[in-house]
């Protein structure tokens, strides 16, 4: 029987198909099939004749443990991200949507990298050099001594690092512009996307470089096609925000070199990206403190506190199905913190429209803030404002227990900072100096009553 000479590969997953169909079975995309060449898999064929392998040396757990060097990209956040700086001979992926601020956050850490000595070659392969020198200028940075090209071919790419003197950083922007002569399928399929990136992290192996490849990703997070790449390379960056407000995150989700769990916070303004050393302060800038439904949540960030708005509205419904809103938290979460409220609180949202909104744009997934989200729903169901210098945290369970939550003492401290003097907390908690009044609660049906307890002293108020 004759071999097959294609196959159909899901540009969302990688799966590959011998027939075409227009869904792919493995993640459900409809439409992302397509054909490309046997022969161009970068595979090792079976035709190959097996050879004998040679034996190599193994080495101990325990030896010379020398930390990787670093090169510092003159922006502190993205090197808290990165895990203290970018590491010579790694390849880093940075994700995010289209117009998040890829290409200028790269364009001004280049440019930050060359001005303080580090050889630097930006690569764009989705804008001419006009466009990113334009960048340049609004960005304030066009004085910087940064090697520009506009190209596409990996080829090309590697000719040009190879025959300069060696680059202390590349910025590819962006991976799915990139093909190579090796594979016959289109610019910006998955064969084309992983065998231009294996040539450029074979690069940065061989030379110390470290390459930065920037990835787009599709409406539902997953980076489309370059998905693949996320495990070649040695950490993946993914910078997130939404359009309608200023302020960007800047996330690691894998790092062969680091904690996972740092953010950065960067601002968008007219002269590109700015730093943000306090990001609390940013999320609680617009609060109105005095409205009923509004709770401050101390919450941690990987290693960094954080404190954000949780604003939420119960309204009696006008529907069968009362309406159930989220924005920023998961409304799996929301559905069980009103089963508690309702089972052991007896309060009834039944009939009641909820909505649930983190304020300035955040998500939010740490079960921490059960109990803010919890003082939120009753504030704003019994109309009793919060008191305005107060913070909330704590994981509710579904009998209706308060329980502790990890990083107690920074988030306190967070908190005191910001001029907040009383926390309510899980009751076994130790409470520290940070925060004068931490009351510690143990069970939700505390948390009611001590809001329900503010009423009479709200209504006294003009
Ligand atoms: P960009 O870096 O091109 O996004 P990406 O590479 O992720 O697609 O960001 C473009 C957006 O940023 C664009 O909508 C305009 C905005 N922007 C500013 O607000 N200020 C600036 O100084 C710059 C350069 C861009
Ligand atoms: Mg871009």
């Amino acid at each position: 029987m004759a071999r097959a000479t294609s196959k159909f590969v899901c540009q969302n997953c990688g799966a590959t198909h011998i027939r075409w169909s227009g869904r792919c079975d493995a993640c459900g995309e409809w439409n992302t099939l397509v054909e490309e060449d046997v022969a161009s898999a970068p595979v090792g064929g079976a035709q190959r004749k097996a050879r004998a392998g040679r034996p190599i040396a193994l080495a101990a757990l325990s030896g010379a443990e020398d930390q990787p060097p670093r090169i510092s990209t003159a922006i502190a956040e993205l090197d808290r991200v990165a895990g203290g700086g970018l590491v010579r001979g790694s390849a880093l992926l940075v994700g995010g949507d289209p117009g998040i601020g890829k290409s200028t956050l790269l364009l001004q850490a280049a440019a930050k990298m060359a001005v303080a000595g580090n050889r630097v070659v930006y690569v764009s392969g989705e804008e001419a050099i006009d466009q990113v020198r334009l960048r340049a200028v609004r960005l304030g940075v066009h004085k910087a001594d940064v090697g520009l090209a506009a190209e596409t071919n990996v080829e090309n790419i590697l000719a040009t690092l190879e025959a300069g003197p060696s680059a202390d950083l590349v910025v590819i922007d962006s991976i799915q512009t990139l093909w190579t002569d090796s594979i016959e399928s289109a610019p910006g399929t998955v064969s084309q996307v992983r065998a231009s990136a294996q040539m450029l992290i074979r690069h940065a192996k061989r030379t110390g470089a470290c390459v930065v490849l920037v990835g787009h990703v599709t409406k539902d997070g997953q980076i489309a096609g370059p998905r693949v790449v996320e495990h070649m390379v040695d950490a993946v960056l993914y910078f997130e925000g939404d359009g309608a407000h200023q302020f960007r995150l800047l996330r690691a989700v894998k790092n062969r070199f680091g904690p996972t769990d740092e953010i950065g916070v960067f601002e968008m303004t007219g002269q590109g990206l700015g730093e943000v050393a306090n990001p609390s302060s940013l999320f609680l800038g617009e609060r109105d403190a005095r409205a009923p439904g509004a709770a401050v949540f101390a919450g941690m960030e990987g290693t960094r506190p954080l404190l954000v708005e949780i604003q939420a509205l119960v309204a009696p419904s006008t529907l069968a199905t009362p309406r159930r809103a989220v924005v920023g938290w998961d409304s799996a979460r929301l559905s069980m913190i009103l089963a508690v409220l309702d089972a052991h609180c007896g309060l009834k949202l039944g009939a009641q429209d909820v909505y649930l909104n983190v304020a300035g744009g955040l998500r939010i997934v740490e079960p921490a803030a059960d109990l803010a989200v919890a003082a939120a729903l009753v504030s704003s169901m019994a109309r009793v404002p919060l008191p305005v210098d107060t913070v909330y945290f704590g994981e509710i369970s579904l009998s209706g227990a308060v329980r502790p939550v990890g990083h107690e003492p920074q988030r306190l401290k967070e908190a005191a900072k910001l001029g907040f003097s009383r926390a309510v907390t899980p009751s076994r908690m130790s409470g520290g100096d940070a925060v004068k009044g931490v009351e510690g609660i143990e069970s939700l049906a505390g948390l009611v009553a001590m809001i329900a307890a503010r009423a009479p002293e709200e209504a006294r108020k003009p």
